[in-house]
């Protein structure tokens, strides 16, 4: 790698630890904080051997140092880009916080992803897990997303389809393309349905809004209610650094489903279109003793053992060996695989 002729904005060993909410040691060779979507016209086809598009690193473990440029997006803006009888038309620049766009949108009006209230990271991270929460999937607003493509140095849009959007899954993962450092999303826009109607089948979330003795919510209400379930069940990351839910809910057959159903009536299932099932994996880790227990200076959550917490100091390795034991004990005890949800870099 030759860092000659990089431009004056990327900067040399950078400190990554408060750019990821795991708070994980480690060091970046090289480091962009990109603006502009013209910054990554000039890094095009630049001959990195590594690269690495971070948004508000909420989904992301750096095991060590990261040898490469890490392009640290940061594209700003929000605006209403269109309106029809049937939705509202927002567009957003990828660098704005996920949790601050929806709390624009309800201020202005336009409801549809309240119940994505509190999410942690950026907008432009939001499509490439498909985040989701209570009951509803970014993909169900999703219109459509511009990127830069930093091989071929041009702009790419990628409607609904052309994301290929499955739980907690996008084109973005199944190709690599964010963590190849690719692809890099400058904007997203989303559709809001002017025909609204509050989704509040979620159990937590209709408890919630039962214990308030609200009806017929507002989308602000929801809002609301989502970010106090939030708040009670999963760590600030400001407080106690973590990633959210470390493992997707594994989706097995459904043969394994009934025989675990049989051993252990309690075991939240979730039926899928396709006959398969999803479990929760959270109760498979609570169920395999990991709740609220450590290795080292990580740590599975006391009120949420989906969550992997650093207690204080863990480095990335540490908390990739809890993630191990976990999943070994988790196979052993019930015969599931649990796959992270982090991006491992
Ligand atoms: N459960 C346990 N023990 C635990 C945790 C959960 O038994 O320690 C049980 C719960 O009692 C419940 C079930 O597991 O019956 C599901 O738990 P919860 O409602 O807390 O949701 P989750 O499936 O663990 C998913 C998402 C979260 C999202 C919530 C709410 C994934 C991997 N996680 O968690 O997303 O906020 O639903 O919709 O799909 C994230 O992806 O980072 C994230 C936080």
């Amino acid at each position: 790698m030759t860092p000659a002729g990089l431009p004056e904005f990327v900067r040399h060993d950078v400190d990554l630890s408060r750019h990821t909410t795991l708070a994980l040691p480690g060091r970046a060779a090289l480091f962009a904080e990109i603006r502009q979507v013209e910054q990554l016209a000039r890094l095009a086809g630049s001959r990195l051997a590594r690269r690495f598009v971070l948004g508000g690193g909420s989904n992301v473990v750096f095991s060590g140092d990261f040898d490469g440029l890490v392009l640290h997006i940061a594209i700003r803006g929000r605006e209403l880009i269109g309106e029809d009888q049937d939705s509202w038309i927002v567009r957003a620049g990828a660098g704005e916080g996920w949790h601050e766009f929806v709390g624009w949108t309800l201020e202005n009006g336009w409801p549809g992803l309240e119940n994505l209230a509190l999410i942690p990271g950026t907008v432009g991270a939001a499509p490439i897990q498909n985040i989701g929460a209570y009951g509803i999937e970014v993909a169900e607003r999703f219109l459509a997303l511009e990127a830069f493509d930093l091989r071929s140095g041009t702009i790419r849009r990628l409607d609904h389809a052309a994301c290929r959007f499955g739980y907690r899954d996008s084109v973005f993962k199944q190709q690599g393309w964010h963590r190849e450092g690719r692809l890099a999303i400058t904007h997203v826009s989303f559709r809001l349905p002017k025909a609204w109607r509050a989704r509040t089948a979620y159990a937590d979330l209709a408890a919630e809004l039962a214990g308030r003795r609200i009806v017929a919510p507002t989308a602000s209400e929801v809002a609301d209610a989502v970010v106090a379930v939030r708040r009670r069940k999963l760590p600030d990351p400001g407080v106690l650094p973590n990633a959210g839910s470390f493992f997707e809910n594994p989706v097995v057959s459904a043969a394994l489903a009934d025989r675990l159903g049989r051993e252990h009536p309690d075991l939240p299932t979730y039926p899928q279109t396709d006959g398969r099932v999803k479990l929760a994996a959270g109760w498979l880790i609570e169920h395999s003793g990991w709740k609220g227990r450590d290795l080292g200076r990580a740590g599975m959550y006391e009120n949420q053992a989906l969550v992997l917490v650093n207690r204080g100091g863990a480095s990335g390795s540490e908390v990739l060996a809890l993630a191990r034991a976990v999943q070994a004990d988790v196979r052993e005890r019930f015969a599931v695989e649990l796959s992270p949800e982090p991006v491992i870099v």
